[in-house]
């Protein structure tokens, strides 16, 4: 199958505000994707939902291909999430609060939980009271918990909030590790851009309850690389100089005497000075191209 997750003309109002509006998402197997918005964007409601904890205003969740509203203890069984803050017993250590939760749950035998802590890396620090955890250990626990019954989706609200670049590294890490070894897919919300493109694959943009935009991150890089934008007066004769002289391949001609360099942008005096001894007037350079953040606040109108 190829999707995991789909909602349809998803929405949800509170009296008549409409806070979560007309969402399509779609998430594929396999996918770390990244659920990008403002704070009150509409995040946490949205994946309130998914889970099945409120129920829509209008719209539709299907999971694992199956309508939520069906069979939905079978597909909820399957997914794993932290909404909110992951709440423990500060006075225990890992082991006790996984064991309280198993118990709960009435889920596996012990053995799962060396192998969940195993898993995210703290089996080390196993015996340490959580109160003594860093906040980095902390979402991990909470990871941890989330995976003790095998799931194959994983839900994180906000995984990355207040974490040091450290703390976000390993996390990157923990979930690149968990969708190969193990399939599984990622769904995390976060409002912080530089956040959501070290992690995600895909993202979803949602801004005032609508969707914006879902993209591949490589797309997106594409689509805010930057570039030498060079402007000729024979864009065929300055391609073929470009490629022989300066083995330049990675180009575009947007339009016909305009030429869009993607590598080699340290170098335009270089570029104007080949150009113009092979008789190519040049009639203008510039460095162009917005970065993530400029793109990001031009679609959701610059707030
Ligand atoms: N139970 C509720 N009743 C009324 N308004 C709500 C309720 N829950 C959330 N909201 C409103 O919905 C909007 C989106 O909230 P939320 O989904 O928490 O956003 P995010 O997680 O992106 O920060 C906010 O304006 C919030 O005040
Ligand atoms: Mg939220």
């Amino acid at each position: 199958m190829d999707y995991v997750l789909q909602t349809y003309h998803l929405t949800k109002r509170y009296k008549d505000k409409v806070v979560v509006n007309d969402l399509n998402m779609t998430i594929k197997t396999g996918d770390i994707y990244g659920f990008l918005g403002q704070n009150g964007a509409g995040k946490t409601t949205t994946l309130r939902m998914l889970m099945g904890l409120i129920r829509p205003s209008a719209g539709e969740v299907e999971l694992f291909g199956a309508e939520l509203n069906g069979n939905r203890n079978k597909a909820l069984e399957r997914i794993g999430a932290i909404i909110e803050y992951p709440g423990f017993y500060l006075n225990l250590n890992a082991v006790d609060n996984l064991e309280i939760h198993r118990r709960l749950m009435g889920m596996g035998n012990k053995e799962c939980i060396d192998e969940v802590l195993t898993t995210v890396g703290l089996l080390d620090a196993k015996h340490q009271k959580v109160r003594n955890y860093s906040l980095g250990m902390k979402q991990r626990l909470g990871i941890a918990r989330a995976l003790l019954h095998h799931p194959e989706l994983l839900i994180l609200d906000e995984p990355t909030n207040g974490l040091d670049p450290g703390g976000i590294k390993e996390i990157r890490q923990l979930f690149l590790d968990l969708t190969k070894q193990r399939g599984i897919t990622f769904i995390i919300s976060s409002h912080l851009l530089s956040e959501v493109e070290q992690v995600a694959n895909r993202i979803g943009i949602i801004h005032q309850g609508r969707l914006l935009e879902e993209i591949d991150y490589e797309t997106l890089q594409k689509k805010t690389r930057h570039y030498l934008e060079i402007k000729v007066d024979d864009g065929q004769r300055a391609a073929y100089v470009l490629e022989q002289k300066l083995n330049i391949t990675d180009y575009l001609v947007t339009e016909p005497g305009i030429l869009r360099l993607y590598e080699q942008l340290d170098q335009p005096e270089k570029i104007n000075l080949t150009l113009t001894k092979n008789d190519i007037g040049v009639k203008k350079i510039v460095l162009s191209g917005d970065s993530l953040e400029d793109y990001f606040l031009k679609l959701t109108g610059g707030e």
